[in-house]
């Protein structure tokens, strides 16, 4: 913990529109493994474009990160989902959602979006991580499809604890794929939402969803030959995307 206290610098922060879009726009103020946290995001992203609902209730943060440019950066976002789900997995039964969503009872407990700065090389990755925590009652628009840990488990969830569990989960992940090794990649094979899943691809033909390949592309299955996608390439109509 000590370790983890002197390399990764905490802020917590009261209200901002978005933890991401601070650090992007930031990022050469602070050093690498800032931790940016805030209370009261008012206008959190998400992936595709999408809003984030934010609520006080729940952690809004950022991990910022100045990677050496032989790094993959790609495979971060399964790194940052690998530790998420170390940590959530502890308090209950959930999975990963290929690539980056962490579900418990097929309904969404965290997502997770990664933006990176570069000019001729990769600056920086910004590593956005939403979780439900105590918030109970959701909006419109995600109220059949998202959930918390307090409405799985009916009671409150220390934040700050969380918080910290995380980074440090994050930090022993993200050591190990710096250094070639990817123990990240057995957590998110192990607890593969998706597998054995129906998803399209051009429109409207299915595939059977196998596997992720080490480079973190997924394997479907489509007429009887094996097929590697990335994220944009499919369709997982009947999950939350
Ligand atoms: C998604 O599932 O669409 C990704 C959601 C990511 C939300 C987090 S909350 C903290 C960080 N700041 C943002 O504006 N977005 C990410």
């Amino acid at each position: 913990m000590s370790v983890i206290k002197n390399k990764y610098e905490i802020i917590n922060i009261n209200s901002i529109p978005s933890t991401n879009g601070f650090l992007k726009e930031h990022y050469e103020d602070f050093k690498e493994f800032t931790v940016l946290v805030c209370d009261n995001q008012t206008g959190g992203k998400g992936r595709m474009g999408r809003v984030w609902f934010s609520s006080s209730d729940n952690i809004a943060m950022s991990i910022l990160l100045k990677p050496k440019s032989d790094i993959n950066i790609s495979n971060i976002s399964l790194v940052v989902g690998a530790s998420v789900f170390n940590v959530l997995n502890r308090y209950v039964n959930c999975s990963i959602k290929w690539p980056n969503d962490i579900l418990s009872n097929d309904k969404k407990l965290c997502g997770i979006l990664l933006e990176a700065i570069s000019t001729n090389e990769i600056e920086a990755v910004i590593c956005g991580i939403g979780i439900n925590i105590n918030q109970t009652k959701f909006e419109k628009e995600i109220e059949n499809k998202a959930t918390s840990l307090k409405k799985l488990l009916n009671k409150d969830f220390d934040k700050v604890l969380i918080i910290n569990e995380i980074v440090n989960s994050f930090d022993n992940l993200y050591t190990d794929f710096i250094k070639g090794n990817n123990s990240y990649m057995e957590i998110i094979r192990n607890n593969f939402y998706l597998k054995d899943k129906i998803g399209f691809i051009n429109g409207n033909e299915e595939v059977k969803i196998i596997d992720i390949d080490e480079e973190g592309k997924l394997i479907v299955l489509r007429k009887n030959e094996l097929k590697k996608l990335n994220s944009g390439e499919i369709t997982l109509e009947k999950f939350y995307n």
